[in-house]
């Protein structure tokens, strides 16, 4: 996808979301379920949460849920989804530009799944406020891409930093916080004509005291 620097993020995401009736794959991030299966449900905050297949998981799993996306698009799509899937209730759906503006409350788990954009994220500033967003007992979940797709060639401006890099940018208070995971994984993508390929992710997990 080429960007069209006249365009706001809203309505790039919002262009990319029309270009099918469901860009993600609609099944829970792995890393998600694999990291929270073994949480006591409580206050969920997504952020980017895209059309919504986490937050619905997380719903489901008896979570009551925050998710917030730039995308108006993606969030009535998500909206429809958690409808059928019958957690409507649990489910508040925010609209918010992360580097604007950011979701009320303090959180159980604040999950960021693959929050990258083409557009102008300031993703280091987001992550610090959904740190703060954590209350105590709390957790932090990051999961992100450590490298691009072989068939994508328009990402010269994303970064993708290390989960140490993230770790750092937190900028997390000394004695506060607990590591619970900092690891590389891999993970098998259909590319665009199906066939599968291995992506490399990274997830940071960290609790605060
Ligand atoms: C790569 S997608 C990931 C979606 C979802 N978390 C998932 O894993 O399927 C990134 C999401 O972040 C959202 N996003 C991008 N910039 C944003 C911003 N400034 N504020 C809020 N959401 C944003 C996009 O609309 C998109 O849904």
């Amino acid at each position: 996808m080429t960007t069209d620097s006249t365009k706001s993020d809203a309505e790039l995401w919002d262009e990319r979301y029309r270009e099918s009736h469901r860009i993600w794959s609609g099944k829970p991030n792995a890393a998600l379920v694999r990291e929270v299966e073994g949480l006591a449900p409580g206050r969920a905050l997504d952020l980017g949460c895209g059309e919504g297949a986490d937050a619905v998981w997380l719903a489901r799993g008896g979570w009551q849920v925050t998710a917030t996306d730039i995308s108006r698009v993606a969030l009535d799509r998500a909206a429809e989804h958690a409808a059928d899937a019958g957690v409507a209730d649990r489910i508040d759906w925010q609209f918010h530009d992360l580097g604007v503006s950011f979701p009320e409350g303090e959180y159980d788990l604040v999950s960021a799944q693959f929050l990258h954009s083409m557009g102008d994220l300031p993703r280091e500033e987001i992550l610090r406020r959904a740190a703060a967003a954590v209350a105590p007992g709390g957790v932090l979940l990051i999961v992100g891409h450590a490298g691009f797709p072989p068939w994508k060639h328009d990402h010269a401006d994303m970064e993708l930093p290390t989960t140490d890099e993230v770790l750092a940018s937190l900028e997390l208070p000394a004695g506060q916080w607990d590591v619970l995971l900092s690891e590389e994984h891999e993970r098998i993508q259909n590319d665009p004509d199906g066939n599968p390929t291995t992506r490399t992710d990274n997830a940071l997990k960290v609790r605060r005291r």
